[in-house]
């Protein structure tokens, strides 16, 4: 679909940054689905991206232009923008995540709608279109991610660039949307590119209905948005994953010796999994509720199976997020408590973000894996689980986007505590040929809909949108 024009990814995080290390610079892959799902994508088109350079050694590495090639002198080229620390609190801890994240996950009570944090999106967004304007090429496509830059399709409109959007979280209904002061602007920033995409169908809907409500001229069964004299196509494209990478680790004997290593470091018959960034919308305290009422409710358990939770931190300028790490801590401390016997604890606790890699031997290590988003726009953990998994079970809430695509995971509520107990129960108990059936059907789902679908059919409809 490329047809040698170059594809020019624009995010606010980075895939890559470089830190000191005893008098080094290191280079480090960030976590977070956006950068680790467009990471390989990029590795293969070598186009350029361009993202917030949040490293402390970042700017040394980098030439006149803060560019530089990543991971190494063969891979593709990243150009880094500077944020000062002002820009930092207003634009992305504050506007992109105190009012564009919560709102676009619901929680209306968390957003702090401040004028300050509006101002300094919009200056930051217009820095990131400048920043692109310098590298433009006629024949350029400039695919723009997530909600940090809504306004850039906007600040670009005049350049002439073909440009789209992709949404990596979701879209709310419009009664949480139109909390926010600035509605009208920012789906006019985001209505100037000739293509949006978003996960599911649901947040596609809402998007347009949010879009009729600001007064477009909306065409739901086309998909279509007229506004200001310009067209947007509209679409679902899930994000898929690496299937292949994850799939040749699974039938690796390094790999698996690391994850036996892993099972056998903890001395327990079952392992349970889950790692997410500490985010209030990947549910960890509800599902710390569901561990709790699975130990009272099911005692024999105690002394075999062994939960182990990884935390990535993230966004730990944010008050939010402090308070929530706290509250998690204590409960951790409070389940150990309780139901702790001689060496054995039912709850394992690692704070800190590791590379993908040292994740990937306890997902093979896990017989079951927990993911619990109270919302979620896909979540690729759990598709990652299921790649490199031939006996283990998936259990995931319904209400993450992933959960609209994998039909074969035992699905559950999160906020259902006594629910969620039982389905960890009933995940532990699933006999053999039922495990192997659903991953079966998975695996096929995984394999079909992967990051090359995700980039082929993406580039597709964007090119069909303005032809
Ligand atoms: N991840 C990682 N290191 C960590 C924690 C997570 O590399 O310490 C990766 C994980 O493998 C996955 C991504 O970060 O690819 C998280 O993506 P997901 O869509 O599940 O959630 P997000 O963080 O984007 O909300
Ligand atoms: C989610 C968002 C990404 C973001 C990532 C990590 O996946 O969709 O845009 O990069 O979380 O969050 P952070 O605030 O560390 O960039």
């Amino acid at each position: 679909e490329l047809e040698g024009k170059r594809l020019v990814l624009v995010s606010n995080g980075e895939p890559y940054k470089h830190v000191y290390q005893n008098q080094n610079i290191e280079i480090e892959k960030l976590a977070g689905g956006l950068t680790t799902g467009l990471d390989p994508m990029m590795q293969k088109d070598k186009g350029l991206w361009i993202a917030w350079g949040r490293g402390e050694a970042d700017f040394e590495v980098v030439d006149q232009n803060n560019k530089v090639k990543v991971p190494d002198a063969e891979g593709y080229t990243l150009k880094r923008i500077k944020l000062s620390k002002e820009e930092k609190n207003g634009f992305y801890y504050g506007f992109a995540n105190e009012v564009m994240w919560p709102i676009s996950h619901t929680f209306i009570s968390k957003a702090n709608f401040k004028k300050e944090y509006w101002q300094s999106y919009q200056k930051v967004n217009k820095k990131y279109a400048e920043s692109i304007k310098e590298e433009l090429h006629s024949d350029d496509l400039v695919w723009i991610h997530d909600y940090h830059l809504a306004l850039v399709p906007g600040f670009l409109s005049e350049s002439n660039a073909k440009t789209s959007l992709f949404w990596h979280i979701p879209w709310p209904a419009w009664e949480a949307f139109r909390t926010i002061p600035w509605r009208q602007k920012i789906l006019e920033g985001m209505l100037a590119s000739d293509f949006i995409a978003f996960h599911t169908d649901l947040f596609v809907f809402n998007f347009l209905s949010c879009a009729k409500k600001i007064g477009a001229k909306v065409d739901f069964s086309a998909r279509e948005v007229f506004y200001q004299g310009s067209k947007t196509k509209v679409e679902s494209v899930p994000l898929g994953i690496d299937y292949q990478r994850f799939n040749n680790l699974a039938q690796d004997d390094d790999y698996l010796a690391e994850a036996e290593a892993v099972k056998a470091s903890y001395d327990t018959e079952k392992l349970i999994f889950a790692v997410d960034r500490l985010d209030y919308t990947k549910g960890i305290e509800e599902r710390l509720k569901g561990i709790d009422k699975f130990f009272e409710k099911y005692p024999e358990y105690k002394g075999k199976v062994t939960f182990v939770q990884r935390v990535a931190p993230s966004r730990t300028g944010i008050e939010e997020y402090q308070q929530m790490k706290e509250r998690i801590e204590k409960k951790i401390a409070e389940i150990n408590g309780k139901y702790q016997k001689d060496q054995w604890a039912p709850v394992k606790y690692f704070y800190g973000s590791v590379p993908q890699a040292e994740l990937l031997p306890y997902y093979k290590a896990a017989d079951l894996a927990l993911i619990t988003a109270l919302i979620d726009g896909m979540n690729l953990v759990a598709k990652e689980y299921l790649a490199v998994q031939d006996s283990g079970v998936l259990l995931l809430s319904e209400f993450a986007g992933a959960a609209e695509y994998l039909d074969s995971a035992l699905k559950v509520n999160p906020y259902n505590t006594e629910a969620l107990a039982d389905s960890i129960y009933q995940g532990l108990e699933m006999p053999e040929t039922e495990k192997k059936k659903r991953l079966q059907k998975a695996e096929a789902d995984l394999k079909e809909y992967d990051i090359n679908w995700w980039r082929d059919y993406f580039l597709k409809k964007w090119v069909e949108s303005y032809e």
